[in-house]
Parts: C-alpha cells; structure tokens; sequence
C-alpha cells in the first residue's frame, strides 16, 4: 500500500484499456487523443531508482470522440524495462554510478538508455517517447505497444545528449532541436527535420563547457539555446576514474551568467550571443518575434539545486520547494549593433507552462501552468491560465484540496477564433480515492466542463501532446 503522502510517486504496476464514465458534458468538436508520458515505475522487486526523472516510462492515452473518453496506459518496452524487469536498473539521469565516460562508451557501442520516459511526439509518420538521448523508441499511437528503436544516422552531425523538448513551428511543420557532441572540442549541433531520419544542418556552434538545458526557443526566423551557467567540464569526466550519476557532473557557476544563443534558422549564424544574470530553467513556455525584438517567455529557477531536490527520498517527504517557478518575459533586441536584455517579471509561483499549439512560434496571450503554494510543500493542487497582457490569473481548484494536477495542455476548438477559444485537459489525482481522473476545462472561463474517471491511481508525470489525428477510429 503506498503511503497517501507519496501517492504520484508510485509504482503503477497495472496496463488496462478503460471506457471511461464521463460526468459533465464534453464538446462536440473535441476529438483526438492526448497521449502523457512520465515515469510509472520506480521499483521492480528488489532493484529501484533514487531519481524520479529515473522511472521507467509509461504512456496514458485518452482518446476523445462521440462525447467519450477511453484510456489506456502501457509501459514502453525498452531495454531498461527489460532490464529492471530482470533485476537491475539500467544508468539513467542521476541513478547509479554510471559516469559520462561510461555513457560515451555505451553510445559509441550503438546502445544509449533508452528509457524515454519525458514526451511523445509524432515527427512525420512516426510518433516517438523521447529522453535526452539521441536514440528515441516508436510506438503504435493506438494501441501503444512499443516498436522499436528510431535513431538518425545520416550526414548531419549529431551529439550524446539530445534535447527532448524539441519545437514544431506549426507554419511549416519543422521541427528544430540540437544535440551535445562531446570530445576534445564540444559543440551544440542544431537542426530542422520533417521526418525522424531526415535533418538538415542549421549549425554547429563549438563550446567549451556544455551547459544542461532541457528545453529552447524557437521563432519563425531564429533559434535561441539559453545556456545557463550549469555546466560540465569535458576533460574532467572524459578522464579515466570519473564517479558520480551523470547529471553530478555538471556544476553551478553562477559568475558565467545567462547566455542567449541566438541563431539565424536561415543562414546558421549565430547573431548575437548576449548575456545575462545566472538563472537556471526547464521549461520555455513560448517565445515569438516583435519587430527587432525577441520575446521569450521562461519558466526560471534561482540555480540549479532544483536537481537535487528532485531526488525520490526528498519528493516522497514531501519538499518540493524549488519544482516551482516563476513565469518571466525576457527581451532580446536585436538593432544589428548592441544587444539588450529586458528581463519582466510575469507570473509567481509556476510550474510546467504552455500555450496553444496555434501559438507556437508566434505572438501569444495566455500562458497556461500548474499552479503551486507558496512555499511548495505538495504537488499543485490547482491549475491556472495567465493572461500576460493584464497580468490577470484565474486559478482552477478542488475545493476539497484533494486533487493533484498535472501539466495542462491547451487543445484550440478548430472552428473558433480567439486565443482562448478551445479546453484544457489536466490529469488529477484523487488522493482520497487513491484514482486519477482526466479534467476538461473551459479554456476562455477556465469553468470544468466535465470529467473522465480514471479507475486508478496515475503516477505525477511529465508531458503531454494533443493528437487531434488520433480519433481511434
Ligand atoms: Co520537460
């Protein structure tokens, strides 16, 4: 039995395919699937993980149409599953003594982690679970069964560690993303791709310590890697000896700032690199073009001991206090001969912010988060919608403070016009009832228009996509 203060940061050990009982009503127009994925497994007998970012992958698919939901969940079938399956967890982010050296063995041996337990994504006809290596795993989008491994190997330079978050620019349907190469000289290699074996080469820019970064922004006209001062040093952990979970090898150097790297998509130049005060970050939320202006909005963290208390021992006694952020505007202008940085602060008190996919790229309103307390001492117990033109929040709460939220995912109704105009889709967990249900909200009042009932308990997870393709018929 898991303890109600740890529920979310259990083991989900059940798959099932579930017709869903629906209170409320859902709109017509509503239909696709939302496929989340996160960690569903921190244990198997008697081998576990420290980390959470270290369970293994699960997908949760809800499927909507014909005003019903249905639901399945399966965990990936990797290599790490099969190997935890078989009495030891394989290295991931920060379990185990796996060194980086260990984990540049293993890539160079074609067989990087697989556990891609961050996102789904569909790059051309191939919907994927990817992590942050270069290696991704395919999936059936309907019955989710694992098929295999996807891996580019053609002309286009390619690195170790590859960014999950990669960006759709909804115009031309490319997707842009970069890759870490390590070696005697380290760079960040940076590429479109309109199919997962497909890439074209934007650039390749040489560091000397790579930072961590889990995510970027991306405009129609430039790509911008914001590289906070959580770096690695290359020869320490290249050397022979090296000990430590992979992410312990980087460290925080708060003196080297923020660097915006920002890259011209067209011509694969870096335009301007300015700097910054030291800040660290998962999430973009957007970012878009105005005038000579770039706008991006950033999820920011004081420094990166948010790694730290990412630990399981740490999440399951409840100290949560840095998952949370603050939502902030920066500024890059871009007048050909000086760079400024405006840096605005819009929104306290966030965690895992998006907008509408329509907006992707482009100019933006409403941001959308988890909406934890301040001092975070649970899993947000409410989300909220941000209106970063007023500065106005509208919050969406069970009053019975029992619910858990999770990342909220903006599906825009096709025919509507506004921003707004469209639901929100949020997974919460009941911690009395020890089961989870998907909540539909209205995405202009933020009013629940109905819910899907889960028959279990869904473990905190990370991301979610909406597949309007994906009708399950
Ligand atoms: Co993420």
């Amino acid at each position: 039995m898991t303890a109600r203060t740890s529920l979310g940061f259990h083991t989900l050990t059940d798959e099932i395919d579930h017709d869903c009982t629906v209170v409320g009503t859902l709109p017509d127009w509503l239909s696709g699937t939302l496929i989340r994925n996160g960690p569903g497994a921190f244990e198997v007998g008697d081998s576990a993980v420290d980390h959470w970012f270290d369970g293994l992958a699960m997908l949760h698919a809800f499927t909507f149409g014909d005003g019903g939901v249905t639901y399945r969940n399966r965990f990936l079938r990797t290599e790490a599953y099969e190997s935890a399956r078989n009495g030891s967890f394989e290295s991931g982010f920060a379990t185990g003594e796996t060194t980086l050296r260990d984990r540049l063995k293993a890539f160079l041996f074609e067989k990087p982690y697989d556990n891609a337990n961050i996102i789904a994504e569909r790059i051309g006809d191939d919907y994927l679970a990817l992590t942050e290596l270069p290696r991704w795993v395919s999936f059936d989008p309907d019955t989710l069964e694992t098929l295999g491994h996807v891996r580019y190997d053609g002309p286009a330079p390619t690195g170790q560690l590859a960014c999950a978050h990669l960006k759709r620019d909804p115009e031309t349907d490319e997707l842009v993303n970069f890759e870490t190469a390590f070696g005697r000289r380290c760079h960040y290699h940076v590429y479109s791709m309109s199919a997962a074996t497909n890439r074209r080469h934007i650039c390749s820019i040489p560091v000397d310590d790579p930072a961590y970064m889990h995510s970027f922004a991306l405009t129609p006209n430039y790509v911008v890697l914001t590289e906070f001062p959580f770096v690695v040093n290359p020869l320490d952990f290249l050397k022979p000896g090296t000990q430590g979970p992979f992410i312990e090898n980087f460290e925080w150097k708060p003196e080297r700032g923020t660097r915006f790297l920002v890259i011209d998509r067209r011509r694969g130049a870096v335009v301007a690199e300015p700097r910054t005060d030291a800040f660290f970050g998962f999430h973009h939320a957007n970012a878009y073009e105005d005038g000579d202006e770039l706008v991006i909005d950033l999820e920011t963290i004081p420094d990166a001991t948010a790694i730290d208390t990412l630990y399981l021992d740490t999440l399951r006694r409840g100290r949560f206090d840095v998952l949370s952020g603050r939502l902030e505007r920066f500024r890059v202008e871009l007048d050909g001969k000086r760079t400024t940085i405006e840096r605005e602060r819009l929104h306290d008190g966030t965690a895992l912010p998006t907008v509408s996919p329509a907006r992707w790229c482009r100019r933006h309103r409403y941001v959308y988060a988890q909406s934890p307390d301040q001092p975070m001492t649970t899993w947000p117990q409410a989300v909220t919608k941000i209106d970063t033109e007023t500065g106005r929040a509208v919050e969406f709460a069970d009053e019975t403070g029992d619910h858990r939220f999770s990342e909220p995912i903006f599906v825009p109704n096709p025919d509507g016009g506004r921003e707004d105009d469209g639901v929100v889709l949020t997974v919460a967990l009941h911690r009395d009832e020890g089961r989870s249900s998907l909540v539909v909200l209205d995405g202009e009042s933020f009013a629940e228009l109905a819910r899907a009932r889960i028959p279990n308990p869904i473990p905190f997870d990370f991301h979610g996509r909406f597949f309007p393709e994906l009708t399950g018929r």
